[in-house]
């Protein structure tokens, strides 16, 4: 199965950042064959610059949110024909700053990832318990209801298009990295969890792992059982980390 590494940039980087970043990023990476597929998912202004800054590397660029609606009155939102439109091939859908701190409701959640996939977007869902949930026990049925409730909108479930990234709350941001027998239970679990609702395409999914990812951790994390990729924020807006991250 062919690996993914994403940077989510979350709400950083100007347009003139963003395009000297992409460079940066793909003349570090020309020296030897990369062995990832790779997307970045720049704010919604520098998705232009980040094009023009990834130029033919093959690179993809990604949007960190959308309305799902084709257009019309949604003050304030973008679409994905706009998206598209200034480059973008992949969305970010789940993700748990959206979850809690915007107030994004699971159905909500599904009803994006349906629209994205019918109006031609990838997208990367995201999963992922807080440190609540973990201590109480219910890292599977919290697991559970997210994959359930945001696939279930779905015509067909195509595992070119869609991966899912598993990134625990409490390991965003903060340093605290999820150990190796967390990430194994949890992408083990993950990949048991599809197979019920999926079926035998399960096996062809793309989980990733993401959550306080560099470039130390990066090759232990992405050798481990059932981890197909990582999904990077704090240590993909530096471009030299971020090679280093995309040469394990
Ligand atoms: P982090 O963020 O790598 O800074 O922990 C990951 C994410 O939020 O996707």
């Amino acid at each position: 199965m062919q690996t993914l590494i994403a940077a989510n940039w979350k709400m950083n980087k100007s347009q003139q950042e963003a395009e000297q970043c992409a460079k940066e990023l793909v003349k570090l990476c020309a020296k030897k064959p990369l062995r990832h597929d790779v997307v970045l998912f720049a704010p919604f202004t520098a998705l232009s610059a980040t094009k023009k800054g990834l130029g033919k590397s093959g690179f993809h660029i990604g949007a960190q949110n959308f309305y799902p609606a084709e257009n019309g009155a949604f003050t304030g939102e973008i679409a994905p024909s706009m998206l598209k439109d200034a480059g973008a091939t992949w969305v970010l859908i789940g993700h748990s700053e959206r979850r809690h701190i915007l107030g994004e409701s699971s159905a909500f959640i599904a009803q994006k990832t349906a629209f994205a996939q019918s109006h031609g977007l990838h997208v990367m869902l995201c999963v992922g318990e807080t440190l609540d949930e973990r201590k109480a026990g219910s890292l599977e049925h919290v697991m559970q209801h997210q994959l359930n409730s945001a696939l279930q909108d779905l015509q067909e479930f195509n595992p070119q298009t869609i991966v899912i990234a598993y990134e625990p709350v409490w390991a965003i941001g903060t340093g605290n990295v999820a150990s190796q027998a967390d990430i194994v239970e949890a992408h083990a679990l993950l990949r048991a969890l599809l197979s019920e609702q999926l079926g035998s395409i399960a096996a062809h999914i793309r989980l990733l792992y993401g959550g306080s990812v560099t470039a130390q951790n990066a090759p232990d994390i992405l050798a481990l059982d059932n981890v197909n990729g990582l999904l990077v924020g704090g240590a993909s807006l530096q471009a030299k980390e971020f090679a280093s991250i995309l040469s394990a």
